[in-house]
C-alpha cells in the first residue's frame, strides 16, 4: 500500500509524538526532551529521549530510533501501512483507498485469502486439541512438559484422526477448493478428491514477524516416519525468510538471539525464560535468513543439536551469518542432545551459564579441525598447530591476529610467541590464503570516525538552524559519505533554505525501519561539550572534518577533463585552508 506524501505528514502531524508514546512510556521532562525507560532493551535508568521539536524518539542506550511510525512499527510489530491505519484511527483520518493494478489486487486477494484460511486452521486445530477430540495430542504436549500457558502462548492445536476434518469444516464456511488448494492444508488425489494434509498430529502454528499465521509443522504423536510434516511452500509460506519464533523473539530484550534447529528447542526455551530463541523451519540456514536475523540483532548464538548433523550445520551457518555482519558463537549441549533436553534435565541456570561460556565460533572452527588431529602424536600436532596458523593469518588486522593468537594459546596450551612465529612464518611465505569475506570492523573503525562527524553535523543543523549559512558555505550535501547520508543531507538543506525544518518528516522518505532508525540517529549524535570556547573548537574540528574529507571523495571521483569540477575543487581546498579562521558557536 503507497500513501503520498501529504497523506503521512498528515497523520503524523496529528499524532503528537509524546502524546503517542507516552501511552506506552512513563516519560518525564527534562530540558527540551522527554525521558523515559527505553521500551526497545532492558535498563534501569532512562536513556530513551523523546524530543517534541524534532518530533522523534531516540535511545542512547541501544540506538533505537525514529518518528512516531517507526516506534509504532517497532513496538507493536506493524508493518508501515499498518501503522499508518493505526495512527490514522488515533486521529480521525480516513486513508485514501489505493488504487491497484489487476494483476497487483490479484494477488493481494490472494494472499490475504490464504492467510485467512491458515489463520481459520490454526483456530480450528487449537479448538480441536481443546476438545475432546483433542485428548492424545493434550496428552502428548503434558508430556512434553508444556504449560497451558506455553500451549496458548505458541497456539499449539491437534489434527485429529479424520483425514477430511479440516476439509469438511471449510468446504462449511464456503471455501472454494481452488483456493484450499493454494494454502497447501489440503492434498487431492483421484479416488478420494481433496482431503487433508495433516492429521492424528500436534499442529505448531508457524507466524511471521507480524504474528500472521503462515504455515504449519505437525508432529506424529510416536515414533512414525516422517516425524514432522511441514506445510509447502505458498504465496504466503517461504521458509527460506521466515524463522519460528522470531515474532515473539524479535522484542526480547536482549542483545543476541539464539538460533536452534527444532520447534520444540523454541518452545521449551521460550517457556524456560529464553524468549529470544529462533529456528529456521527444518532447512538449513540461509543468507535471507542472516539478513532478516541482522535486523533485530549483531550477534547470534548457536544452539544446534550437539550431534555430528548439528556441528556441520553450524559449520556452514557461522560463514553465512559471519557474511551478513553478524558475530557468531556456539553454545555447549554436551552431554545433552538439543536445548529440549538440556532444559528438562538440567533447569534454566545451567542453561544460562551455557550461554555465558559460548565459545566464539572462530574458536568452535578450531575445536572441530582438531578431532582430526592426534593430539597425542607430534608430528599430528605440528600439522594442527599450522593449520591454525594458516588459518589466524587470514586475518587481516594485526591486532585481530594477536587476540586470536592469544585465545588460542590459552586453549589449546601452545605457547604465545610459538604459535606468533608460526603465523609470522605463514605471511612471510606469501602463501596466498583464501581470501575471507569483508571484515566489517576494519572498515568501520576508520569509517566511523568520519561518519559520526558528519552525524555531529546533521544533528547540529537540526537543533540549531541558525548554523546552517555558516555550515554551508562549507559543507555541501555531496561531501557526506554514504548514499542514505547524502539523501537525508541534502533534504535537510532543502527545508532549511526553505526554513521550514521538520527531520521528522525527512524520516518518512525511508520505510526501512533499519533505514528510519539510521536517519533517527543522524539527527541525535551528542559528544560531551564543556564550555563556548570548547564547543567552538569542536565545531571548527567537525566541519574541517567532513569538508576534508568531501574533498578527498570528489578528488576520487573527479573526471580530469572536467575543468569546472577542478575549479570547485581548488576553491574548496582553499576554503579548507581559510578554516582556521572560523568561529561559530551554538
Ligand atoms: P522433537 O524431536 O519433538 O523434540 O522435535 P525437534 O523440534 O527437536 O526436532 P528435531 O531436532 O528432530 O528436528 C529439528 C527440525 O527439523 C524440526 O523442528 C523440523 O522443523 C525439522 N524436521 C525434523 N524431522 C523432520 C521430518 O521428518 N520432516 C521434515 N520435513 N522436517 C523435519
Ligand atoms: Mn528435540
Amino acid at each position: 500500500m503507497y500513501y503520498s506524501d501529504d497523506v503521512v505528514q498528515e497523520v503524523r502531524s496529528r499524532n503528537d509524538i509524546v502524546d503517542v508514546i507516552s501511552s506506552y512510556v512513563k516519560l518525564q521532562r527534562k530540558g527540551s526532551s522527554y525521558f523515559g525507560l527505553c521500551p526497545f532493551h532492558n535498563e534501569k535508568s532512562p536513556s530513551f529521549s523523546v524530543s517534541p521539536a524534532k518530533q522523534m524518539y531516540y535511545c542512547f542506550g541501544c540506538g533505537a530510533g525514529g518518528n512516531v511510525f517507526t516506534f509504532i512499527m517497532e513496538y507493536e510489530n506493524y508493518t508501515f501501512p499498518e501503522a499508518i491505519k493505526m495512527l490514522a484511527d488515533r486521529a480521525g483520518i480516513s486513508l485514501p483507498q489505493q488504487e491497484y493494478s489487476e494483476e497487483a489486487r490479484r494477488q493481494r486477494d490472494l494472499k490475504s485469502a490464504v492467510l485467512d484460511i491458515n489463520k481459520t486452521a490454526a483456530k480450528y486445530y487449537y479448538y480441536i486439541l481443546h476438545s475432546g477430540q483433542g485428548e492424545l495430542g493434550m496428552r502428548y504436549l503434558k508430556d512434553r512438559k508444556l504449560s497451558d500457558d506455553t500451549i496458548r502462548h505458541f497456539g499449539l492445536g491437534y489434527a485429529g484422526q479424520y483425514s477430511d476434518a479440516l476439509y469438511r469444516y471449510m468446504k462449511k464456511q464456503g471455501i472454494s477448493d481452488q483456493l484450499l488448494k493454494e494454502s497447501g492444508l489440503f492434498q487431492v488425489s483421484e479416488k478420494r478428491g481433496m482431503y487433508d494434509k495433516f492429521w492424528n498430529r500436534v499442529m505448531f502454528p508457524i507466524m511471521d514477524v507480524n504474528n500472521k499465521v503462515i504455515g504449519f509443522g505437525g508432529r506424529v504423536m510416536g515414533d512414525a516416519k516422517p516425524k514432522y510434516l511441514n506445510s509447502p511452500e505458498t504465496v504466503i509460506f517461504d521458509k527460506s525468510r521466515n524463522l519460528y519464533g522470531l515474532n515473539f523473539a524479535r522484542t526480547a530484550k536482549k542483545n543476541y538471539l539464539l538460533v536452534c534447529e527444532g520447534y520444540m528447542d523454541v518452545i521449551s526455551l521460550h517457556q524456560a525464560g529464553f524468549t529470544n530463541a529462533v529456528a529456521s523451519l527444518g532447512t538449513a540456514l540461509t543468507s535471507q535468513h542472516a539478513s532478516l536475523l541482522k535486523r533485530y540483532t549483531d550477534e547470534v548464538i548457536l544452539t544446534y543439536d550437539s550431534d555430528e548433523a548439528g556441528v556441520r550445520a553450524a559449520l556452514r551457518a557461522v560463514p553465512i551469518l559471519k557474511e551478513a555482519g553478524i558475530s557468531t558463537r556456539v553454545l555447549h549441549m554436551e552431554p545433552y542432545k538439543d536445548p529440549d533436553e538440556f532444559i528438562k534435565a538440567l533447569g534454566t541456570e545451567a542453561f544460562q551459564e551455557r550461554i555465558d561460556h559460548a565459545e566464539n565460533s572462530f574458536l568452535f572452527e578450531l575445536s572441530v579441525m582438531q578431532k582430526s588431529y592426534d593430539m597425542k602424536d607430534p608430528d599430528s600436532k605440528t600439522r594442527f598447530f599450522q593449520a591454525v596458523a594458516a588459518k589466524i593469518a587470514e586475518f587481516e588486522l594485526e591486532i585481530e591476529r594477536e587476540n586470536y593468537i592469544e585465545a588460542v594459546t590459552g586453549r589449546f596450551g601452545i605457547s604465545f610467541e610459538g604459535l606468533r612465529r608460526m603465523v609470522m612464518n605463514v605471511l612471510m611465505q606469501g602463501v596466498p590464503v583464501r581470501k575471507e569475506p569483508v571484515r566489517p570492523q576494519a572498515k568501520t573503525e576508520k569509517d566511523d570516525g568520519i561518519r559520526k562527524s558528519q552525524r555531529l553535523i546533521l544533528t547540529w543543523l537540526s537543533e540549531y538552524p541558525k548554523l546552517f549559512p555558516e555550515i554551508s558555505a562549507y559543507i555541501a550535501p555531496e561531501d557526506f559519505s554514504d548514499e542514505l547520508y547524502r539523501e537525508v543531507a541534502s533534504m535537510l538543506y532543502e527545508q532549511l533554505e526553505k526554513g521550514e525544518l521538520n527531520p521528522a518528516r525527512i524520516i518518512n522518505h525511508f520505510t526501512d525501519a533499519d533505514e528510519q532508525r539510521t536517519v533517527a540517529q543522524l539527527f541525535n549524535t551528542a559528544i560531551p561539550i564543556e564550555n563556548p570556547k570548547e564547543q567552538e573548537k569542536a565545531i571548527a574540528e567537525t566541519v574541517r572534518k567532513v569538508m576534508d574529507y568531501g574533498i578527498k571523495q570528489r578528488t576520487r571521483r573527479l573526471d580530469p577533463s572536467d575543468i569546472r569540477g577542478l575549479q570547485e575543487l581548488i576553491e574548496a581546498k582553499r576554503k579548507l585552508e581559510e578554516l582556521d579562521r572560523l568561529h561559530i558557536s551554538l
